[in-house]
């Protein structure tokens, strides 16, 4: 069929986006980021809203930013003329008009390049932007990254010049294929909410590098390292600390080790972390690694083979007046709120949060609980959203693997119980446990509403059976709760990763009156009373620290928030129910709250 003669392409062209979706940023294009020097490239750009994708269909990123005088033709768009924005930052707060802007937007800026030594290649690093992030230089389109929360790598290097217009085109739409896809329990925040830089590198570079104590044996610590190219020939890999100086053969670009050494094991009470350092050729790169197992027995979860009951608290990456993103401020604060409620552990959730807080968690002794977007309805039988779900799962994993705080990698959260998530959740663990076999797998299963017993075929998958329960809020019938946790029978660990119930800050309804502090509070304590006697009980994970933003929440007590925070959106009135959890945690011997 041969085009219309009247066929203006980029007014009836639907497929504009397809040219513009290779999916090429991905976990293979990370680099290891280590003790590098990085450029901040946060300032200086220019926003413009673009609702019909207009600037991929007429290839607004071609325009030269030419003075109208100077102009032959008319024009729709020109990159230096959108307004002033900082990042990181989430557009939705930038102004009233944007609170619910879902769509694309373009951001521009102009950076100056020489290079410092010959053969230097640059590296484009986003901590995270939120969805679909499309990456031009110089008018030439590098390429696209799906996903929220995770970074993303792109190399420059052949399309640098002495000075260079950048453009990142963002698109936070909710879609049927995405991963969250579009209905889910927080803000849908759009924007680069995390910092933006510039790597310069070697020639040759180390892509990668994974160090821990080997999971058969405590004696030995494992290295994987992968270099950016198969030239290089030797590692040199130290923990000076430990008298530990080897080097590593690498063959084909890769290598690993397997070195005696004796390290102080790391803890909650003992956070013990190693200077690490690599060399290879002209590249350095250093880590502060802590060295522990954990591993399951029976339905215990052992900690450098003792067991640990895991004092917990959800937490959203969400704040009142900055969004997704998170300053280390803001970081340190709830680390510090979760050691005086008494925890040992956090459940990040429900997708990767900033990398600073397992940097920040394994100085601070707090175990983590990292997890992937796979939340509620999910395209499990479709290949495409697979595919995003397993990259965004291994550029978590290669982001925070040398983390000693991490010790679980969720795969989702309340996900139907159907042949296709089944299928869709056991490749994600087997890719999980192929690039990481020293932790544990875990995922927020339901209950089985008609008996109260956990029925999801998933617990035989994951190595901690984790369920969320509401007992005494969206199930009145606290009795309930007895009948799941007797009829529990499974040799694993068990973990409650949700429990709680809504309260409005400051409002003293009575014990009876849905939202108040005391309601709120009477929740907790008979969910305690009946947890406190449950033997296969590893930890919980109540719901949660803060409350955070939601679109989908608007009654009276809520106006667009979940206030199922024990502290509300200031991060710093705390509810009743806090002393109440508070009180168990000290009880069972989490942190003293120092
Ligand atoms: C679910 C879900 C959370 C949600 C919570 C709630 O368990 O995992 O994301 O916010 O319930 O209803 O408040």
């Amino acid at each position: 069929m041969t085009e219309a003669s009247n066929t203006v392409r980029f007014l009836h062209d639907e497929d504009y986006g397809a040219p513009f979706d290779t999916r090429t940023l991905d976990h293979q294009s990370m680099v290891f980021m280590g003790g590098r020097l990085t450029e901040s490239l946060n300032d200086g750009w220019r926003f413009v809203i673009d609702p019909f994708d207009t600037g991929l269909r007429q290839h607004w990123y071609r325009d030269e930013a030419v003075p109208a005088a100077e102009r032959g033709m008319p024009w729709d768009f020109q990159p230096d003329h959108g307004a002033p924005v900082e990042l990181p930052a989430c557009w939705n707060l930038q102004e009233p008009e944007l609170r619910h802007y879902e769509g694309t937007v373009w951001y521009t800026r102009w950076f100056d390049y020489a290079p410092s030594v010959d053969g230097e290649r640059v590296v484009l690093r986003i901590g995270a932007a939120n969805y679909d992030t499309k990456v031009f230089l110089n008018g030439r389109f590098l390429g696209n990254h799906l996903g929220g929360s995770t970074p993303i790598f792109v190399e420059l290097t052949d399309g640098l010049a002495a000075r260079n217009r950048l453009q990142l085109c963002v698109n936070n739409t909710r879609t049927l294929d995405r991963v969250p896809m579009r209905h889910f329990d927080w803000f849908n925040y759009g924007g680069v909410h995390r910092d933006v830089a510039l790597l310069r590198l070697p020639p040759v570079f180390i892509r990668d590098l994974f160090v821990r104590l080997a999971p058969d044996d405590a004696g030995v610590i494992e290295v994987d390292v992968t270099l950016s190219d198969r030239s290089a020939e030797i590692l040199v890999f130290e923990i000076p600390e430990l008298a530990v100086s080897a080097t590593i053969a690498l063959r084909g670009g890769a290598g690993t080790a397997r070195i005696p050494a004796q390290p102080d094991l790391w803890s909650p009470d003992s956070p013990k972390l190693y200077d690490v350092v690599a060399r290879c050729g002209a590249d350095e790169v250093r880590d502060r690694i802590g060295f522990r197992q954990v591993t399951v027995d029976g339905t215990q979860v052992l900690l450098n083979g003792e067991p640990v009951f895991l004092c917990g608290i959800c937490v959203h990456e969400d704040d009142e007046a900055l969004g997704r993103v998170r300053t280390e401020e803001d970081a340190r604060r709830m680390l510090a709120t979760a050691k005086e409620l008494g925890c040992n552990f956090l459940r990040l959730t429900h997708y990767p949060h900033h990398e600073m807080v397992a940097q920040l968690a394994d100085e601070a002794g707090i175990l983590l609980w990292e997890e992937l977007p796979v939340y509620w309805a999910v395209a499990f039988d479709n290949p495409a959203t697979l595919a995003d779900a397993e990259n965004q799962l291994l550029e978590l994993i290669k982001r925070d693997r040398n983390r000693a705080s991490v010790v679980v990698w969720s795969i989702g959260n309340e996900n139907a119980d159907t042949d296709a998530r089944l299928a869709f959740k056991t490749k994600l663990a087997e890719t999980a446990r192929a690039h990481d076999p020293t932790r544990l797998i875990s995922a927020a299963c339901l209950i089985n509403k008609g008996n109260y017993r956990l029925e999801d075929r998933l617990a035989a998958v994951i190595d901690i059976v984790a369920i969320n329960e509401y007992y005494g809020w969206y199930e009145p019938d606290m009795d309930g709760l007895a009948q799941t946790l007797t009829a529990y029978d499974l040799d694993k660990p068990l973990f409650i990763s949700e429990v709680g119930a809504g309260a409005l800050t400051g409002w003293d309804g009575s014990e009876t009156e849905l939202f108040s502090e005391a309601y709120q509070a009477a929740v907790y304590r008979g969910q305690i009373e009946l947890l406190r006697g449950c033997a296969a009980l590893c930890g919980l994970s109540p719901w949660l620290l803060y409350d955070f933003r939601t679109e989908r929440r608007q009654n009276a007590f809520q106006q667009g928030w979940n206030r199922k925070g024990l502290i509300g959106a200031d991060k710093a009135t705390r509810k009743a129910a806090f002393a109440v959890l508070q009180g168990f945690y000290r009880e069972r011997g989490g942190f003293s709250g120092a």
